[in-house]
């Protein structure tokens, strides 16, 4: 569909006024990692730990976004690269209301995180690799889905039967299968505290 006419509307209250108005930048922390990495548990964890400080997040998470504004997609490379295309707009649209927005996804094409990564000004887009062997993910296969991948119940299966690029030069590495989740939480916190886009309370 053509967007030639339709014109931007500038708004009048900017981001700026609204991260002064939160006291703190705006962001995307761009989880991406195997299914059973422990995305969404960091994720998750280190929202609340945010939350405590103070700080306004939201996290948008792989599972519930495709129960709603992405049902319609399944596990193609297409689907895939619209699933994440739709997530990294919603969540620009987080950062410009002044959130520190958390992305949970697989995320399994660089292409696919470099235009998530272009979408947003420089700094804005933090990349955190949850570094995690993909034998502990099968080890751990919290809802069995590596299980009926290698009985190949489900196809296209990220890990198994499709593949995963590693992140090259990600802003934040954390390694799951070593540390504790606590571990991995405080050096994302504490990345955001260094770098300028909170303060510690
Ligand atoms: S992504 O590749 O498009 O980024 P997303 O993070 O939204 O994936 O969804 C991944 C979740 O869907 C997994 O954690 C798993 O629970 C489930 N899933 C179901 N089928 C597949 C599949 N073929 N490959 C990977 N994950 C799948």
């Amino acid at each position: 569909m053509s967007t030639s006419n339709i014109v931007w509307h500038e708004a009048t209250v900017s981001k700026a006024d609204r991260q002064q108005k939160l006291g703190h930048k705006s962001a995307i922390l761009w989880f991406t990692g195997l299914s059973g990495a422990g995305k969404s548990t960091i994720a998750n964890a280190l929202e609340h730990r945010l939350h405590g400080a103070g700080i306004h997040t939201y996290l948008l998470d792989g599972d519930n976004i495709r129960h709603g504004l992405n049902r319609d997609l399944g596990f193609s490379p297409e689907d895939r690269s619209e699933n994440i295309r739709r997530i990294a707009e919603v969540a620009k649209l987080f950062v410009d209301a002044g959130t520190i927005v958390l992305t949970a996804f697989i995320s399994p094409y660089r292409a696919d995180r470099e235009l998530a990564r272009s979408l947003v000004n420089q700094g804005e887009f933090i990349e955190v690799f949850v570094d995690c062997a993909l034998e502990t993910c099968e080890q751990r296969d919290p809802k069995g889905l590596y299980q009926k991948a290698r009985a190949g119940q489900i196809s296209e299966f990220t890990g198994i039967s499709a593949p995963y690029e590693a992140p090259e030069a990600p802003e934040i590495t954390v390694a799951s299968d070593r540390g504790s989740i606590s571990d991995c939480v405080e050096q994302i916190y504490d990345y955001l505290v260094t770098n300028g886009y909170i303060r510690h309370p």
